[in-house]
C-alpha cells in the first residue's frame, strides 16, 4: 500500500490515452487500484483516474451515491460510456491534477457506462446528475483531457478561493475537497 504522487496538467502522462488493460484481475491491477484508493482517501477527493498517479492504464475509481444514497466506492477497468440522450447540463468541476482551480463544464446528462472490475464482476449502470458527471470527468483523464479542454466558457474558469461568487454547489464538485 502506498500514497502516490498526483501528476499536474502539463505532465505528458495526463495529455495521452491510456492502454486497456489486457487483464482487469492481474495482481498489479488490484495493487494499483488499493493504492488509488488510499491516495483518494488521503486526499480526500471523489474520484481518481490511472494517469493521475503516472499509470497509463485504463482505471477509474470514483465515490457516487450508491443505491442508499451514500457515497459509494466504484472500481472500473476499461470503462466505455455511451449518452442515453442529448440532454447536457453545466456542472462546476474540479480536478486533482489541476488543483486550486474550478471550472463550469458542460456534460451529458445522463450516461450509460461500463466496465470490469478487479474481481472480473461486469458493471453495466446508468447514471444523472453529479454520478454521471464524475464518471466522464474520470473517463477523460483515459483519452488524455483534462476538463478545461471540455470548457466553452473559459471566463468560468476560477480560482477556489472566488467560487463563492459563482455559487457553486457541493453537489457538483468533483473530485476536489475543501472547495464549495
Ligand atoms: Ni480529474
Amino acid at each position: 500500500m502506498a500514497i502516490l504522487k498526483i501528476a499536474r496538467m502539463g505532465h505528458p502522462v495526463l495529455a495521452r490515452p491510456a492502454a486497456p488493460v489486457a487483464d482487469p484481475t492481474a495482481a498489479e491491477i488490484r495493487v494499483l487500484v488499493h493504492d488509488m484508493i488510499e491516495t483518494l482517501e488521503d486526499i480526500g477527493g471523489r474520484g481518481l483516474a490511472a494517469p493521475q498517479v503516472h499509470v497509463p492504464l485504463c482505471v477509474v475509481i470514483f465515490l457516487a451515491p450508491g443505491e442508499d444514497g451514500r457515497p459509494s466506492l466504484t472500481t472500473l477497468v476499461n470503462p466505455t460510456i455511451e449518452p442515453i440522450d442529448a440532454a447536457m447540463e453545466d456542472g462546476w468541476e474540479g480536478c486533482l491534477s489541476v488543483p486550486g482551480l474550478r471550472g463550469l463544464v458542460t456534460r451529458h446528462a445522463r450516461i450509460r457506462y461500463r466496465g470490469t472490475t478487479p474481481t472480473g464482476e461486469a458493471i453495466d449502470r446508468v447514471a444523472d446528475g453529479f454520478h454521471a458527471r464524475v464518471v466522464q470527468h474520470e473517463c477523460d483523464h483515459l483519452d488524455g483531457i483534462l476538463y478545461p479542454r471540455r470548457m466553452t466558457d473559459l471566463g468560468k474558469l476560477i480560482f477556489e478561493s472566488e467560487a463563492r461568487w459563482y455559487a457553486p454547489t457541493r453537489a457538483d464538485d468533483v473530485e476536489e475537497e475543501g472547495a464549495a
